[in-house]
């Protein structure tokens, strides 16, 4: 009898590589009957793609599909193409599918995947430290639709998940900030030994440090984000721990794209988790001192106000939040607080978000008060 996707191991379907392709050719099996790989037009990747595709071609047929990169290939004409490219290499119920790329790649080839004769297998290699912690994991899939991200999707568990932190080193250190702030995310949920190394390792990314830091890290960062899944599959609760940030930092994003100044959504998940942190009721009544409800006993011993270390986190690493040009502070604070507004998360008008109390306690549906993030916003936003 097959597991329902709710009791699949997550921790069991993801393997952590060294050589990508000399490993998959050690799993391959006589149940699929093609190979369909789909990877975005990334010329940073090829070399990785090639290897897996000439791997897979000594084993089965193999057809290959380029896609857009980023959100622009999250869409359903790109999906329908899947589906045609499929259909158009006989494909069947016995086909695998396999995504090659950051989270978006992935979230669109699963989302196809996952509705091909009503689902395919599907292994998803993330090739940005974004997608190996985060995007990449938890089966969640989508697609944009009329204007709303992610708005069409399933929640399916790829078969296998392939991790290979080599492929980092090709990465611009850009890419590796945008998935860094997730890392931190988890660090701050887990509060532990994870928040411990997120403090510590600044800056996040050194090509020598590849293998002996970031193996065991995006390990660990991934088995905290599967262990999670596990519990919470289809986002009852648990699972919406990691929005952790993400109120305010959809509201950043949006407000960028419209003015055409896009942000990475690192950068935004960065200063959403300050700001929401900062935001919380609990900081921001009278009945401790800020410093008081702030203060926590890190592993020294030492006490050690976590704001503020947060607050250093992403002011030092993180591009500041300037504003669109000849627009007043005010305008773009009333902007991005009408975007928050109009969050799908949000209860009866109010603004909510999953809200750290401390490192290791995040309050999820936790209202936030509008006034708190205006002065907010006017403290970190820059003219
Ligand atoms: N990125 C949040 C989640 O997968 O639930």
């Amino acid at each position: 009898m097959s597991t329902s996707q709710d009791e699949f191991s997550v921790r069991g379907s993801f393997r952590l590589v060294d050589d990508l392709a000399a490993e998959i050719s050690e799993e391959l099996t006589t149940e699929f009957s093609n190979v369909v790989v789909i990877h975005p037009q990334q010329p940073l990747l090829q070399e990785a793609v090639s290897n897996v595709i000439d791997t897979l071609s000594n084993y089965y047929k193999v057809s290959v599909m380029e896609i857009p990169d980023g959100e622009s290939g999250k869409s359903l004409s790109i999906c329908e193409k899947i589906w045609q490219h499929l259909e158009d290499h006989q494909s069947n119920r016995r086909t695998l599918l396999i995504g090659i790329g950051g989270g978006a790649v992935l979230d669109v080839a699963g989302f196809a995947a996952s509705t091909f004769m009503r689902g395919i297998a599907f292994w998803s290699i993330p090739t940005t430290l974004l997608s190996m912690v985060d995007a990449g994991i938890g089966g969640k899939t989508a697609i944009n639709f009329s204007g709303f991200k992610n708005h069409v999707g399933t929640f399916t568990h790829p078969s296998k998940i392939w991790i290979c932190p080599q492929i980092l080193s090709h990465l611009p250190e850009t890419e590796m900030l945008n998935g860094w702030a997730e890392c931190v995310k988890h660090g701050l949920l887990e509060g532990d030994e994870l928040w411990e190394k997120c403090k510590n390792q600044i800056p996040p990314v050194q090509p020598h440090t590849l293998i002996s830091f970031w193996k065991p890290f995006i390990e660990q960062q991934a088995m905290f984000k599967a262990n999670i899944v596990e519990q919470d599959f289809k986002e009852n609760g648990l699972r919406e721990t990691l929005n952790a940030g993400h109120t305010v930092a959809h509201a950043l994003e949006s407000y960028y794209t419209k003015h055409n100044l896009p942000i990475a959504h690192g950068t935004a998940v960065a200063w959403g988790l300050l700001i929401e942190s900062e935001a919380a009721p609990w900081h921001s009544t009278q009945s401790k001192s800020s410093a008081e409800s702030r203060s926590i006993t890190s592993k020294n011993g030492h006490s050690e106000d976590w704001i503020q270390t947060l607050q250093y986190l992403v002011t030092t690493q993180y591009p500041s939040l300037q504003i669109a040009k000849h627009h007043s502070i005010e305008l773009a604070i009333e902007e991005i607080l009408e975007y928050a507004n109009s969050d799908k998360k949000n209860h009866h008008g109010k603004i909510v978000g999953s809200v750290l109390e401390s490192p290791g306690n995040c309050k999820i549906q936790t209202p936030l008060n509008k006034s708190t993030l205006k002065s907010l916003l006017s403290k970190y936003l820059q003219a």
